[in-house]
């Protein structure tokens, strides 16, 4: 336990005040903690790799678990990871360990246990297609047990553990091919950028390094030596347009900004349109608002905001709302930010 931390140390924004830490190593302890912590009826705050939260800068007011389980098996077609290992570390592993599957998910910040949590994805693969079961520890129970896919409720960014704390991921188990192929390719960059054509496989390890060398040049890969990296990676979901107001919403743009091709997505309950282009084309340029702000876009992708060094969680919450309002205002999308936020609201 350490007390008087700054959550600034511990989130990838760089922003958060400080709270009392307990740093849990093992299994066993973060079970433990959590169990004594709840029945004292201590508020609870689960942190691992800290890189999709937005924390005030009141701080926590209650104890932070910081889940710093690093434990990896890599099998004959799989692997389990405990919650806190380094996801990037895990990806890097099964890839050098010549199985398929989880090398498009290659630089994504954070820990393993959060990957279900919001169905993770990137380049056309999301966690839900290669997972085999996840532990789950009950807070309300007790109970401890593995839980298939199937009881997850997956969406884009989300199932049933988003937005909630009683279930507590302890582990991770993803299925993976031991033939060491990547999963078919079916994102139009990335394709491009190996030369593959839409749904081939490439050896896991090549993709693994084009999809690194496409994240870093949006600055999705962190760097702490460029501020630009400093996010939370993208700030808001790409927003889905139910059927019925997709018309509206394209004339809203044209009027705006001229005939286009407008990029959308086909998405299960209505049109995916892309965040990031909605921003920029509702006037917010990469860099905005401009190279004196300490929170601003990054220059590199317009869905990152960045922390330029000392930027405060209030500065962040500013920008979002600019950015979000003028988005709704312009072409009436309304846009929900992909960050857990803690002690702030948009
Ligand atoms: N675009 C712009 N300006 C920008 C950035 C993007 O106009 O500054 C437009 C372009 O038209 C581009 C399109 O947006 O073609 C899509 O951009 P990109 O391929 O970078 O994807 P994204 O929608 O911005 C999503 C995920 C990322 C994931 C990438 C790659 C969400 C919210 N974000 O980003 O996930 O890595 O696709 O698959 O779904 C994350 O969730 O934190 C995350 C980084």
């Amino acid at each position: 336990m350490r007390e008087s931390v700054r959550l600034a140390e511990l989130t990838t924004l760089r922003v958060g005040g400080p709270a009392t830490v307990a740093e849990c190593a093992t299994t066993e302890s973060l079970v433990a903690t959590v169990r004594a912590l709840d029945a004292a009826e201590i508020p609870v705050l689960l942190l691992a790799g800290g890189s999709n939260l937005l924390i005030g800068d009141e701080g926590f007011d209650g104890v932070v678990v910081a889940v710093r389980t690093e434990g990896v098996e890599i099998g004959a077609d799989g692997v389990v990871a405990e919650a806190g290992a380094n996801w990037d570390t895990v990806v890097a592993a099964t890839v050098a360990a010549g199985l398929g599957g989880l090398e498009c998910l290659s630089g994504i910040p954070g820990s393993a246990g959060a990957t279900p949590v919001q169905n993770v994805g990137a380049y056309g693969v999301e966690v839900e297609r290669l997972l085999r079961r996840v532990r789950l520890f009950d807070r309300a129970t007790g109970e401890i047990r593995w839980v298939a896919p199937g009881e997850l409720g997956f969406g884009y960014r989300t199932s049933v553990l988003k937005h909630r704390a009683d279930a507590m991921v302890l582990a991770v188990d993803y299925a993976l091919d031991p033939g060491g192929s990547s999963a078919p390719l079916r994102y139009g960059e990335l394709a491009v950028a190996l030369g593959a054509t839409n749904g081939e496989s490439r050896p896991a390890a090549e993709v693994r390094a084009a999809v690194l060398r496409l994240r870093a040049g949006k600055g999705m890969v962190l760097d702490p030596a460029d501020h630009d990296t400093w996010s939370a990676g993208s700030f808001f979901t790409n927003p889905v347009v139910p059927e019925a107001r997709v018309r509206e919403v394209r004339a809203a743009i044209t009027a705006h900004v001229g005939e286009v091709t407008i990029p959308t997505y086909p998405a299960p309950d209505g049109v995916k349109f892309s965040a990031g282009w909605l921003i920029e084309r509702a006037g917010f340029a990469k860099g905005f608002p401009g190279p004196s702000a300490s929170a601003r876009l990054s220059t590199k992708h317009t869905l990152a905001l960045t922390n330029r060094g000392g930027a405060t969680a209030a500065d962040l919450v500013s920008l979002a709302r600019t950015v979000r309002d003028g988005v709704a205002e312009r072409f009436g999308i309304r846009m929900e930010p992909e960050p857990v936020t803690v002690g702030v609201t948009l």
